[in-house]
């Protein structure tokens, strides 16, 4: 007898598997015409708050590939927006806040986040594409130290220079906001997993910025925290340029652990030991001709195992890979299989 449970959910499990299932960060986005299609009549911010338009962008990745799963349309930014900050996204820029957070005074003025009253756009999306598929939606939130490098920094940067400023200057400061932030995240992971999510991402991208110690210090409690406040669906824990905190990932207290590229999967197994990991075929890779990217598809999936993996990539798709690439690297992993 087949087991009914999704895939996705026996993996995160960390069962043995036939084959493992399939989901890509940033599976919903510019590399779609459908995408850009629906992005040219309004803005992504609109887009994010209509809870029609987040479930049909979640949906068109579905519609196109076999995906184990559906990742809710949205941003990890979007609770800052409701703790007060002017969020917004400029072309070529990215992400910008107009009153970044800089002193006591202004962490103390944040906002209290209640998900369900002040972001419920995500969790009616979860439950819109609950009710238009089968597929397993997931559910995300970005970490307490990647959120605060945006709300301190106003806009992305390579070294989180202003950030790192106040952590290092302001630690008493910089803390408070890790714990505002740790539990509104923590709050927002919980109401979609009640909305229905199967699992949840806890993204913590910009924790490479840090050093070991500082990692250990600042983000990987932080993260915790956040964590600790979601239960009742495997949490799973992304941090990109994460090979040199693997001794020390599980701290995390996460279910299952995504790995970017820069790590072989297999040697990130043997070190952080029998839990469930996802991961990690390099973005870029997708450039690749269809028999190479099939070609490294297969050696993640050889090297990983079969019991407890996810196949995603170590980091999103960027907005100028092919549609098809995505084909060939998803059919690859779903035409495998272990016996
Ligand atoms: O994965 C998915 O398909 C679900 C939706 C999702 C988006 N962003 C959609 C999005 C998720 C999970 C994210 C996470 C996110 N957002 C992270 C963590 C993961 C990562 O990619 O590192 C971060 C750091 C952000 C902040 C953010 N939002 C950035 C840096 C950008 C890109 C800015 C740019 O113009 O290149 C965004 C915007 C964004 N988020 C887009 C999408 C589809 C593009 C918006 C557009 O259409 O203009």
């Amino acid at each position: 007898m087949t087991d009914p449970r999704p895939l996705i959910v026996r993996a995160l499990s960390n069962e043995t598997l036939e084959r493992p299932p399939v989901w890509f960060m940033r599976q919903a986005g510019r590399y779609l015409p459908e995408y850009r299609a629906l992005r040219s009549e309004r803005t992504f911010l609109e887009m994010c708050h209509n809870p029609e338009v987040a479930a049909e962008v979640t949906l068109q990745p579905l519609r196109r590939y076999p995906f184990d799963a559906g990742i809710i349309f949205s941003d990890i930014l979007l609770p800052l927006e409701s703790m007060g900050a002017d969020l917004d996204y400029v072309p070529g820029t990215g992400p910008v806040i107009r009153n970044p957070v800089r002193t006591a005074a202004d962490v103390a003025a944040l906002k209290d986040f209640d998900p369900v009253r002040d972001l419920p756009a995500p969790m009616e999306a979860i439950r819109l594409c609950r009710a238009a598929t089968d597929t397993p939606i997931l559910g995300f939130a970005g970490a307490p130290f990647t959120m605060a490098c945006y709300m301190i920094e106003g806009q992305g940067s390579r070294n989180w220079p202003e950030t790192k400023r106040i952590m290092f200057g302001q630690p008493a400061v910089f803390q408070a906001l890790l714990d505002r932030i740790a539990d509104a995240v923590g709050d927002h992971l919980q109401a979609q997993i009640d909305a229905g999510a199967v699992g949840v991402q806890l993204f913590d991208t910009w924790a490479g910025a840090l050093s070991p110690d500082d990692f250990r210090r600042w983000a990987l409690p932080a993260s915790r925290r956040a964590l600790a406040r979601a239960s009742g669906a495997p949490r799973l824990f992304f941090t990109k340029d994460s090979a040199p905190f693997l001794p020390w990932l599980k701290e995390v207290e996460a279910d299952a652990y995504a790995l970017d590229w820069r790590v072989d999967i297999g040697a990130a197994r043997s070190v952080l030991g029998d839990v469930p990991v996802q991961g990690n075929l390099d973005p870029s890779a997708l450039h690749a001709p269809p028999e190479e990217i099939r070609r490294r598809v297969r050696k993640i999936i050889e090297r990983a195992g079969p019991k407890g993996h996810v196949f995603n990539l170590g980091h999103g798709i960027t907005p100028d890979i092919a549609p098809e690439a995505v084909a060939a690297a998803v059919d690859e992993v779903t035409r495998w299989t272990w016996r």
